[in-house]
Formats: structure tokens, C-alpha cells, sequence
């Protein structure tokens, strides 16, 4: 169904479609020791029988009606300390894809969750393979909701309830796939401060106080921004502390 990409360098050069299967990022995984595997390689599907989110969560999504889809990177040049970088990159690229849509409003909420308003439009599930101090292969699932117009939360939009009218999947991905290889080349080629002052002019609550959950107690703070392993920075009343994925909650 999906036409490999002509605008770009090399990712979505080597396009996998199949209409259905558990989760793209499985079948990116299995597909990693196969020489044909080459970098930039996308997984793509029309289905996802066990799509997999975020904290051992599920990813459900409506067959046929936003993209679910997965790319395999070998940034075996970046450092595993930075690897938080790579969030960085595709959070960016998603907000990028959204803002050439005329969405605005669209927010990265740490640590890679779009969100138009307080609604999740995308999210992301990096799986990484580390070799010694280096990330040999990352493999980036996306789940980005296009057309469906009901869901089952109401913490749930698509780019066709924001902007009112219906999309090409196909078109979408194409100029996607183009934004995650810009921002990719921006990390490749050493621009990191480039992409955390980014990542940061676009981050849902940034310098805003507000309300979160840690060790069973809300508490109000300011965020201030991520450390290098990408861990949230929270200014509290008292300290300023550092929160991993599974740490904090937004009340
Ligand atoms: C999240 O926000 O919790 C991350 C969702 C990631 C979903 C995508 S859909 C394509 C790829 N395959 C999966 O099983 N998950 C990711």
C-alpha cells in the first residue's frame, strides 16, 4: 500500500508493508539481523494485533486510519549516555510534521508524547541495542493518529479532529519520514545543543508551574528542563529534582 520515499537520503528507501501484524517494532526487531536491514528501513502496517505503548502499556489505534509504523537506525556513532538524544529527534520531527499542518498548539510532553492541548495525538516506544559505551540499533515505533474521529479516551485527538479535515496517510508519511531524517542529520552531524534548545521551546508545561505525582505525594513544580540522560528536571519550592520515565506522573 505504502510507495518507498523519494525525497530522502536513506530512510523509508527500504519499505516493509504488511496489512497486519502483532506490533511493527517486533517485526522491526526480528527483521534486524537480515542483511537486507539496511539503515532507514521502516516497518509499516494497516493493523497492529498487539501494539505495544510506553510503560508495558497497549498501543490501540483503528485499523487502517492513522500510521503505525517503525524505523530502524544505526547510530552507532552516539555515545549511550546520549541516547536520549534519539527521543529528542523524532519528538521533533512530529511536532515539525505538526506545525507544517498549521497546528500550533502542539506540545512535546516530556518524554515523548504529542499532545495537542491536554489530548495525546502521537507517541513513541524507542528499542535500543547497545554494544559497550555505543547504540548499534535503535528501532523508533511510532503511532501517530491521522483520521480516526472517535476514541475510546478523551485524552485522545488526530490530526483530522485538530485540523478539521481528513489526510493521505501515504502523504503523511512521506513528509515525516523527510523530518526525521533532518532532524537525524542534526544529530549526526554533533548538533545536540541545537535539538535540546528545540526540544525545549516546544515542551508541554515548560517553565510553567504546575501539579505532579512522585512517591505517592502531588506536589507543585516548575520544569525546567532534562539533564543529559534525559531525565526530567522539577523545580520545586525546596530543591530541584530529577525524575526517569517511570518516576513522575502529570496531575
Ligand atoms: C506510547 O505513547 O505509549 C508509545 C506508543 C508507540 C506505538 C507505536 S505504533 C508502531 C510501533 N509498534 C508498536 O508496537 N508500538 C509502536
Amino acid at each position: 500500500m505504502y510507495k518507498t520515499v523519494e525525497d530522502t537520503l536513506f530512510i523509508g528507501k527500504n519499505l516493509v508493508f504488511v496489512p497486519e501484524c502483532p506490533s511493527t517494532n517486533d517485526l522491526a526487531i526480528s527483521l534486524l539481523r537480515s542483511p537486507t536491514s539496511t539503515e532507514g528501513t521502516v516497518v509499516i502496517t494497516n493493523r497492529q494485533t498487539s501494539g505495544r505503548g510506553q510503560r508495558g502499556n497497549q498501543w490501540l489505534t483503528e485499523p487502517g486510519q492513522n500510521l503505525t509504523f517503525s524505523v530502524l537506525l544505526k547510530p552507532h556513532w552516539l555515545p549511550v549516555k546520549n541516547q536520549f538524544f534519539l527521543t529528542t529527534v523524532v519528538s521533533l520531527a512530529l511536532h515539525d510534521l505538526l506545525r507544517d499542518f498549521g497546528v500550533n498548539e502542539a506540545r512535546v510532553k516530556w518524554p515523548n508524547d504529542l499532545v495537542v492541548g491536554e489530548k495525546k495525538i502521537g507517541g513513541i516506544l524507542i528499542e535500543n541495542q547497545v554494544q559497550g559505551d555505543a547504540v548499534t540499533t535503535s528501532v523508533v515505533g511510532i503511532g501517530f493518529n491521522v483520521n480516526q474521529l472517535q476514541f475510546a479516551v478523551s485524552t485522545a485527538t488526530s490530526l483530522s479532529l485538530t485540523t478539521g479535515m481528513s489526510h493521505s496517510l501515504e502523504g503523511v508519511l512521506q513528509s515525516l519520514l523527510g523530518k526525521i531524517e533532518a532532524r537525524y542529520l542534526q544529530l549526526r552531524n554533533g548538533k545536540h545543543a541545537a535539538l535540546l534548545d528545540d526540544y525545549l521551546a516546544v515542551m508541554h508545561r515548560y517553565q510553567q508551574v504546575a501539579r505532579y505525582l512522585a512517591d505517592g505525594a502531588i506536589f507543585e513544580g516548575t520544569i525546567i528542563g532534562v539533564d543529559e540522560w534525559g531525565k526530567l528536571k522539577v523545580q520545586t519550592s525546596g530543591s530541584t529534582r530529577l525524575f526517569g520515565l517511570k518516576e513522575i506522573q502529570y496531575v
